[in-house]
C-alpha cells in the first residue's frame, strides 16, 4: 500500500508511519513540524523513519491548499490517514485561530485533495471530546453529538459533517475515528500523563483537576495503531439498512461513511492512573488539587462494540502495561536516572 499519513511527526501519526514502513508499505508523511510543543521531539520521532527508502517526508502546512494538492498529485497515495490537527482542548481557548486554520481549512484541503486525486479510503481523526456535554455513558456512535463545549471538539464535529458531505458528493469512502485519550511512548508533552511524568521526576507539584474526581478511557497507542490499520484496509461502505426517516448518526445511506469510537472501553480513575505512573517512575507525586477547568469533561467511556464487530479490534494493553512502556521510554529518552 502507499499510505499518505498527515501528522507523521506527531504522537499517533509517527507510530502509525513507523508501523507501516516496518511492514513494507510506502508512506508519504506530511507534517509542518509546528512549535505547539517541543519540535526536537517531533524531529526525533521522524528520525526513527527517515532512514527508510519507503518513507517520503513532506514538510508542509495542510492549510496551504496548493501545497496539499501538489503533494497528492506527485505521490498518488492509495490510502490516506489524516491525523494532522491542532490538538488539545485547553489551548483552543487561548489560540482559536490555530484550530480554524489546521482543523477546518486544513481538513477542507485534505478533502479537496481526495476529491481531485481519488483514494481507496480516507481515515481521519475525530475525538471522544465531541460527545461534549452528554453524560450518557458509555458513549456510542448511535448517540447524538450536538453539544461540544470547546472549539477543538467543535472542529472535530465539523470534520465529521464535512467528511460526510464529500463522501456523498464525490464517492470518497471515509471513516472517522473518535480517539479516547491516547497515551504511550513517544507521547505528547501537552497531555496530562506526560506533564505528570515531567513534574514527578523533577520533584515538582502536579495539578490534578477537579481534585482527581474524573475518569478517562485511556487507550494505549499500540492498540490505537492496531485499530487504525484494521480500519484502513476495510473502506467504509454505504449502509444499506440506513433509514432516512430514522437516520443513524454513525453511518449513512447516501455516502460510504462510517464513524467509530476507538478507545479501550475500560475507564480508569485519574487518581489510579497517577498511582500507576508513580509506581512506574519509582517516585511519588506532590499533588495540587485544583477545581474543574473550563471546557473539560468529567468522564469518558467508549462503547467499542461496533469497531470490534466490524474489524476484530480488541485493545489488550492494561494501564499498568501501557504506562510501564511510557515510563521506560520517558526515562530513557530524557536520560533520567531512576535512583
Ligand atoms: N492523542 C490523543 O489522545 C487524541 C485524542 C483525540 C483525538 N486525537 C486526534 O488525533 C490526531 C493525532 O493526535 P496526536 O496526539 O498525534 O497529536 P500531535 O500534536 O502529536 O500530532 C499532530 C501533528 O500534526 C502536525 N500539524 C498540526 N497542524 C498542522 C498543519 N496545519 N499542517 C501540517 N501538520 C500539522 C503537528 O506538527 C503534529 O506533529 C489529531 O487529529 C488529534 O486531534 C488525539
Amino acid at each position: 500500500m502507499k499510505v499518505l499519513v498527515t501528522g507523521s511527526a506527531g504522537f499517533i501519526g509517527n507510530h502509525l508511519a513507523k508501523r507501516l514502513v516496518d511492514e513494507g508499505h510506502e508512506v508519504v508523511g506530511i507534517d509542518n513540524i509546528n512549535s505547539y510543543y517541543d519540535e526536537s521531539l517531533k524531529q526525533a520521532r521522524l528520525d526513527r523513519i527517515r532512514g527508510y527508502d519507503s518513507f517520503y517526508e513532506e514538510k508542509l502546512d495542510i492549510s496551504n491548499n496548493d501545497a496539499v494538492d501538489d503533494c497528492f498529485a506527485r505521490h498518488k497515495p492509495d490510502y490516506v490517514v489524516h491525523l494532522a490537527a491542532q490538538a488539545g482542548v485547553r489551548y483552543s481557548i487561548e489560540s482559536p485561530q490555530s484550530y480554524v486554520q489546521s482543523n477546518l481549512v486544513g481538513f477542507a484541503n485534505i478533502l479537496e485533495a481526495c476529491r481531485n486525486h481519488p483514494v481507496k479510503h480516507l481515515v481521519f481523526a475525530s475525538s471522544s471530546s465531541i460527545y461534549g456535554a452528554s453524560r450518557k455513558m458509555p458513549y456510542g456512535e448511535r448517540d447524538i453529538t450536538d453539544h461540544q463545549i470547546n472549539l477543538y471538539s467543535a472542529s472535530k464535529k465539523s470534520n465529521e459533517a464535512m467528511a460526510h458531505a464529500y463522501s456523498h458528493l464525490y464517492d470518497i469512502p471515509v471513516t472517522g475515528l473518535r480517539f479516547f485519550t491516547v497515551y504511550g511512548d513517544w507521547g505528547r508533552p501537552d497531555m496530562a500523563f506526560f506533564k505528570f511524568a515531567n513534574a514527578i521526576v523533577k520533584g515538582e507539584t502536579i495539578d490534578v483537576y477537579n481534585r482527581g474526581n474524573m475518569t478517562r478511557d485511556f487507550t494505549y497507542v499500540g492498540d490505537i495503531i492496531e485499530g487504525i490499520i484494521q480500519v484502513l484496509t476495510k473502506p467504509a461502505k454505504t449502509d444499506t439498512k440506513w433509514d432516512a426517516k430514522q437516520p443513524k448518526p454513525g453511518s449513512s445511506g447516501v455516502a460510504a461513511y462510517k464513524i467509530y469510537n476507538i478507545g479501550c472501553g475500560k475507564p480508569v480513575k485519574l487518581m489510579h492512573y497517577i498511582e500507576v505512573l508513580e509506581k512506574c517512575l519509582g517516585r511519588k507525586a506532590e499533588k495540587n488539587l485544583m477545581e474543574m477547568q473550563a471546557g473539560d469533561v468529567l468522564d469518558t467511556c467508549a462503547d467499542i462494540t461496533e469497531l470490534a464487530r466490524d474489524t476484530g479490534y480488541s485493545p489488550s494493553t492494561t494501564v499498568e502495561e501501557g504506562m510501564q512502556k511510557f515510563a521506560d521510554w520517558f526515562l530513557d529518552y530524557y536520560q533520567i536516572d531512576q535512583n
